[in-house]
This record gives C-alpha cells, sequence and structure tokens, in this order.
C-alpha cells in the first residue's frame, strides 16, 4: 500500500494550485483569463507582478520537493525509493490535474523541478543548470522547461540512480505532451519570450 499512500501524498501536495491562489489573493482576477491560461510562474508574470511570479516558482518548487523528501522519510528503508517515484509521479499529476480546477492545471515543469530536488540532489543540479542556463541563452521558459525535463531523466541513470529514470522519463513524456501548443508556436518561431504579456 505504501506507493498508494505515497503518490496519495504527492498529489495532494501538487495539487494546491499557488498560481491561482497568489493571484486571485492579489486582486488581480483569475489568472486562467490571461497569456496562455496556465496557471505557472511564467503565465503569473504576465500580470505584470514578479513578486508574484516568483513566489508561485517558489511554492510550485515546493510543493513537488515536500511529499517527495517526506515519502522518503517516512516509508525510508528498502522500499523508500519505490515510495519517493510514486510521491513524485503524484505531485506532478496533481499539479497538472487538480482535481480542485475540474483536472484543468498547469504543465508541471516549476513542480518537478523540485521533485528532482527531493528525488536526488545532483539530479535536481542538472534540472537547475539546465533550465537557468537555456532560459539565459534563449529567454523562452517552454523551451528551457522542457530541456531540463528531458535533462533530469537522461541525468537519473547517469548519476547512479537508475530507479528513478521510469518516473522522470513517464513525467518526461507527460510536460512535453502537455507543451504541444508551445512546441507548435515554436516550430512557427512565435513562441514569446519571458516577461512578455502574451
Ligand atoms: O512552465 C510553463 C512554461 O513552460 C510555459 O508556460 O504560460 O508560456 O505556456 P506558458
Amino acid at each position: 500500500m505504501e506507493p498508494i499512500y505515497a503518490a496519495i501524498l504527492g498529489y495532494l501536495a501538487g495539487s494546491i494550485p499557488f498560481g491561482l491562489l497568489l493571484t486571485k489573493a492579489a486582486g488581480l482576477g483569475d489568472v486562467r483569463s490571461i497569456g496562455s491560461g496556465n496557471i505557472g510562474a511564467t503565465n503569473v508574470l504576465r500580470t505584470g507582478n514578479k513578486g508574484l511570479a516568483a513566489g508561485t516558482l517558489l511554492l510550485d518548487l515546493l510543493k513537488g520537493f515536500a511529499p517527495v523528501f517526506a515519502a522518503g522519510i517516512i516509508w525510508a528503508g528498502d522500499s523508500g525509493d519505490v515510495a519517493k517515484a510514486f510521491a513524485a509521479g503524484g505531485a506532478v499529476i496533481g499539479h497538472c490535474y487538480p482535481v480542485w480546477l475540474k483536472f484543468k492545471g498547469g504543465k508541471g515543469v516549476a513542480t518537478n523541478a523540485g521533485v528532482a530536488f527531493g528525488l536526488a540532489w545532483p539530479i535536481g543540479l542538472a534540472y537547475a543548470l539546465i533550465w537557468l542556463s537555456m532560459l539565459a541563452i534563449f529567454r523562452i521558459s517552454s523551451l528551457a522547461g522542457m530541456s531540463a525535463v528531458v535533462a533530469a531523466a537522461a541525468a537519473a541513470p547517469l548519476f547512479g540512480y537508475p530507479q528513478f529514470f521510469p518516473v522522470l522519463g513517464a513525467i518526461a513524456g507527460l510536460i512535453i505532451y502537455l507543451h504541444r501548443e508551445n512546441i507548435a508556436r515554436l516550430a512557427k518561431g512565435e513562441e514569446p519570450k519571458v516577461g512578455s504579456k502574451k
């Protein structure tokens, strides 16, 4: 039963829609009605409020990290890594398909960053390095995010954590699927740069 409990723990944490809650609390309305309609930090930035975007990024990251880290402590021992992997999958699915928002959530990049650090810090470091360097070079959030999720999946076996490859590979597949509209815009050269209002 441990993997099921771990997945539920991850889902409950991941499904908290911080971007939506913060923008509503700040009186900025529903973030789903602007820009890409996404509830993530990139779209919160399109409200023009950098502090809220940074807060969304941090909280979305934490809600990925916390359940994975907690699962490793609660179910320490032989099944610890299995519990962590299920908590990881649950957290990203919770963010992308939150029951509270009729299963229409975000794209999972920030939550998966937290998940990566929770699974193993070297994977988190690879994620952060690729994410930030791609962002610095191209200034396109979706491209940086997709590169980071693929890098994390590749880093798992390369850095000695092959047990986390299945979950990170599945998450990478899901996150790329959720970016299909971004990919179409990237192909046409129409994907907006970070901070643009579109
Ligand atoms: O993390 C989400 C990002 O990769 C894309 O966001 O709002 O530009 O579709 P958005």
